[in-house]
């Protein structure tokens, strides 16, 4: 799921784990973050990491003394909005030289010292492992050298930090549950950027959530490229494979769904997402679990990139379009109310019309509530760079997506109109965009909900008659 542009600026927001500086420098650390909600969880382990050291945060670039930028690689329009932003933090530097300009997240790790050496346009890279050595890169920075550490770890899953809510709304907060992802699909750059997968300690990650729910937060969304393979089997978290557990590791061992059932215990009151599931490894025990507690939302991403059989073969995917409409059946079977969404990506490497109307077709058959679409974007050193040739012209991928998103935008309307006339629980997360006298937040199926305000707070529980909708919002007020 892609959140672009959104900037990390805040700091510190209400009781929510503000730590206590052990050794006050009261530097100024300004963090933006781009890409996926790893990323934007990762930066509040970042900000957790510098303010243990006295740094404190702000949302004020021109008051900043070291920025960070919090990058993505995932297409190269991703990363050509973070090269923006270098050029505009660079100015910066021209007005303040002493000004330190970090990048970090996938593309510090795709570059490596790039853009440190060749290009010299920042001071410090820091690849997605390695932020526990961000105060001593900084303080090489200090002694007028570049810093950089790109090394990928095996173990690193950052489980004892206590993540700075950054932009927090003190309700809704991301838990990440592994790092790094296996999967090699053929289009990706994560698993060179992000490394090989490892689950954290299910401890620390219930801890996490508990604390969350004892500071007022009410939902909590875990975090993985692929949570279904979550799997902690003792200290080192690096995957194994369930079947090679011996005796006494699988009786040790936690799978995702009884991660999630461990969440979901914590408290009836505290709502639990995830992202992202992989049609090739969600299990109907999952499934299970999930329809037993109310608490577990009923909104699944399930990407599934492409809905042509030699298409998810060349990406490398995994399954098949008749398992993932299986998965679609049994997900349909057992949760009738719950919502799906999907990662589309248009004019992969030699796909026909044929194979494209297969995806079009596949639209049809889930109907999905939500999609994320996206033209393929050549990355460079995957698999599909190295094998495949990026043969579909630009304007056929265009006019594809364009199709595309024309059909979602029809299935995400016709959702939306069903669910008028019928009443849903809310979590409120916020002030509505469009007026202070109104309150929004999301259903279970995670569509957005907007009702008069009345007495209601952020943070509250209100079930709400739906009377109207547009594409993507719906529009109720509160019933007593
Ligand atoms: N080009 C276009 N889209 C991509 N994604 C991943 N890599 C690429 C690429 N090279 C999409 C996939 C994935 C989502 C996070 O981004 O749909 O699920
Ligand atoms: Fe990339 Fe595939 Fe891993 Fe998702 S599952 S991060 S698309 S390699």
């Amino acid at each position: 799921m892609e959140f672009q542009n959104k900037v990390i600026d805040e700091a510190l927001q209400g009781s929510a784990t503000v730590l206590e500086p052990k050794n006050l420098e009261g530097r100024k650390v300004y963090i933006e973050s781009y890409g996926c909600q790893m990323n934007f969880s990762d930066s509040e382990i970042v900000a957790s990491i510098l303010t243990e050291k006295g740094y404190v945060t702000t949302k004020n670039l021109e008051e900043a003394d070291v920025v960070l930028v919090n990058t993505c690689s995932i297409r190269d329009k991703a990363e050509q909005t973070v090269r923006q932003r270098l050029t505009v933090f660079n100015k910066e530097k021209k007005k303040k030289p002493e000004l330190i300009i970090g990048v970090l997240g996938c593309m510090a790790e795709r570059l490596k010292t790039q853009l440190l050496e060749e290009e010299r346009i920042v001071d410090i890279v820091v690849g997605p492992d390695a932020y526990r050595d961000l105060p001593n890169l900084v303080a090489q920075v200090d002694e007028g050298k570049r810093a950089v550490n790109v090394i990928l770890s095996k173990e690193e899953t950052y489980a004892d930090i206590s993540p700075v809510r950054l932009l927090s709304n003190g309700v809704t907060a991301f838990i990440s549950i592994t790092r790094g992802c296996d999967n090699m699909c053929t289009f990706c750059v994560v698993p060179f950027t992000r490394g090989r997968e490892r689950s954290r300690n299910p401890e620390s990650i219930i801890n996490e959530a508990k604390d969350l729910f004892s500071k007022g937060f009410r939902e909590v969304t875990l975090l993985g490229q692929n949570v279904d393979s979550y799997l902690w089997y003792g200290e080192d978290g690096l995957k194994k494979n369930y079947e090679n557990l011996s005796e006494e590791e699988k009786a040790q061992s936690v799978t995702f769904a009884q991660l999630m059932e461990k969440v979901a215990l914590i408290s009836p009151q505290l709502r639990v997402r995830f992202s992202t599931s992989h049609p090739k490894d969600i299990t109907d025990e999952f499934l299970e679990i999930m329809a037993k507690y109310d608490n577990i939302c009923k909104y699944i991403h399930l990407p599934v990139q492409s809905g042509n059989n030699r298409i998810l073969e060349l990406m490398n995917r995994g399954y098949t379009r008749e398992w993932y409409m299986n998965r679609i059946d049994k997900i349909k079977e057992i949760m009738p109310d719950c919502a799906i969404s999907s990662d589309i990506i248009s004019g992969f490497c030699s796909e026909t019309e044929e194979e494209h109307q297969d995806t079009l077709a596949m639209m049809d058959y889930v109907k999905y509530d939500f999609g994320y679409m996206f033209n393929y974007s050549e990355r460079p050193n995957t698999l599909a760079q190295r094998k495949y040739k990026d043969d579909v012209p630009q304007e056929v991928k265009s006019r594809r997506l364009a199709e595309i998103i024309a059909k979602q935008n029809k299935h995400s309307l016709e959702r939306n109109k069903a669910y008028v006339g019928k009443t849903f629980e809310v979590l409120v997360e916020k002030k509505s965009k469009r007026s202070d006298a109104e309150l929004a937040g999301r259903t279970s199926q995670n569509t957005v909900v907007v009702f008069p305000k009345e007495n209601y707070k952020i943070g509250d529980y209100v079930t709400v008659f739906i009377e109207n909708c547009t594409g993507g919002t719906l529009l109720g007020k509160a019933v007593n």
